[in-house]
């Protein structure tokens, strides 16, 4: 019998502890706050910030939104950045990606101060990680090993095949999985022969945006599969995992919508409320 990992479930239970977390702080007089910044309209960020937003009232956070022109410059948009991460009123700083091509990512991933860094982007947090302390990392790897401990799924020197290689999911997850004693490899648009790699996989964690990558016959018996995948095919929201086709040869697999997904949101805000209390213990 595959189990369907629900996303959603966990999520609401995470919500509930964040807002008891949340009363916490406000009675200790700090009301954890993020300030999201998007450059541009990109349709799907605007949907993303408003899943955000509504989720941080929800839970009492607030949540202060920086809107700038597609045009504005790198510079312009570093000393923003700067008098953010100046600010003791803000907890943490996320701007929405992608930016236009005038303002290079790794720049802005490198000013915001690492204490404020909500996604874990930052070259020093990047690199706690790989040495152990993690505290502050990206969203969808903090949703995932949430997912992975909810369901208490067995990492233990399990072959782990994770898709993708981004600083966002990929490279950071690895991290994670590797200090939890997991047998990492990570395959990327570059890898020759996916299926060789897949079939000897205990768990795969797919992250690449491609409808029906991994389909039954590249898969082992019994295979935990983690779909991070959003893609959109005739109007519906699906993952890279063919999830009608796998779910016969997986032990388990996360549906989509509704099972990455909203965690994402959740740990993102989960994430707000560890940077307030790292910074309330600081001062
Ligand atoms: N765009 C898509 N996913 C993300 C994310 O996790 N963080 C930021 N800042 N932008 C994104």
């Amino acid at each position: 019998m595959v189990t369907i990992l629900e996303g959603r479930t966990l999520a609401t239970q995470i919500k509930n502890k964040i807002k008891k977390e949340v009363i916490q702080l406000k009675e200790n007089g700090v009301v954890p706050t993020i300030c999201v910044i998007q450059v541009g309209e990109d349709p799907a960020s605007t949907i993303y910030l408003r899943k955000k937003k509504e989720f941080a009232q929800s839970v009492g956070i607030k949540e202060i939104s920086l809107r700038f022109s597609q045009e504005i410059t790198q510079q312009e948009l570093i000393d923003k950045i700067k008098e953010l991460n100046a600010d003791a009123a803000i907890n943490a700083i996320m701007v929405q990606l992608p930016l236009p091509q005038q303002i290079d990512e790794q720049a802005i991933f490198e000013t915001i101060a690492p204490q404020k860094d909500v996604d874990g982007f930052h070259p020093y947090n990047q690199g706690k990680l790989w040495q152990g302390d993690s505290q502050i990392m990206p969203a969808t790897v903090r949703g995932i090993l949430s997912l992975i401990d909810s369901y208490e799924l067995d990492l233990v020197g399990k072959n782990t095949l994770i898709i993708g290689r981004s600083v966002i999911v990929g490279k950071p997850l690895a991290s994670q999985l590797l200090a939890r004693d997991a047998t990492v490899t990570i395959a990327h648009s570059k890898t020759q022969d996916l299926s060789a790699i897949t079939k000897k996989a205990d768990i795969i964690v797919s992250d690449v945006g491609q409808a029906n990558l991994i389909t039954s016959k590249m898969l082992k018996q019994g295979v935990v599969l983690l779909d991070v995948g959003i893609n959109r095919v005739n109007g519906r929201v699906v993952g890279d995992v063919a999830f009608e086709d796998c779910k016969v040869k997986a032990s388990a697999i996360t549906p989509v919508p509704g099972g990455i997904g909203p965690l994402t949101v959740a740990s993102l805000m989960e994430q707000v409320v560890i940077l307030t209390r790292i910074q309330k213990d600081d001062r």
